[in-house]
């Protein structure tokens, strides 16, 4: 009985030993992954060029958004902000405050963003590496 106590307490050991810390590297990709490739904030946050490709020079720095909804909506914002390391956001609500936002889709001061820009309720750990992603971005 007490052998197989011993086994299990080495076991537990083991495994917290092993459980993966993801280290910055990991978490900026994964923010980047999910920016580019689940939530696609790029749609609004990046302009086009004259070809209609994404314009890669002006990565998530803002946008002037194509098209207007077919019925008017209260508050519609035509311009999405930049949400790069350049971005005042980053000082303003620092990184908890813009994961936070992505948590809750409230700003600091308790405020929602205008449409069309999502209420995103992400988890923590979304929410952290998409803000990690995004203030890497230059
Ligand atoms: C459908 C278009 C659209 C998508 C998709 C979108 N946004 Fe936005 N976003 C906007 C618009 C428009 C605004 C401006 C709204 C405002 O100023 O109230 C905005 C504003 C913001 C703001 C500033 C909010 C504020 O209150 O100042 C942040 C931060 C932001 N977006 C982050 C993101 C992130 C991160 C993603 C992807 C996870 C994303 N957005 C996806 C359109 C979009």
């Amino acid at each position: 009985m007490r052998s197989v106590l011993i086994l299990a307490a080495t076991g537990l050991v083991v495994v917290a030993m092993t459980k993966p810390i993801m280290g910055q590297d990991a978490k900026i990709e994964r923010g980047k992954y999910l920016v580019e490739e689940v939530a696609r904030c790029q749609e609004c946050h990046t302009p086009k060029t004259e070809t209609g490709e994404f314009d890669k020079t002006q990565w998530m720095k803002g946008a002037t958004l194509v098209g207007v909804p077919a019925t008017p909506v209260k508050g519609w914002h035509q311009k999405s902000p930049d949400i790069t390391s350049t971005s005042a956001l980053w000082t303003r609500w620092q990184v908890e405050g813009f994961s936070k936002f992505l948590q809750t889709a409230k700003n600091p001061r308790g405020g929602a963003a205008g449409p069309p820009m999502p209420a995103y309720m992400m988890k923590a750990e979304d929410a952290d590496a998409i803000a990690a992603y995004l203030k890497s971005l230059p």
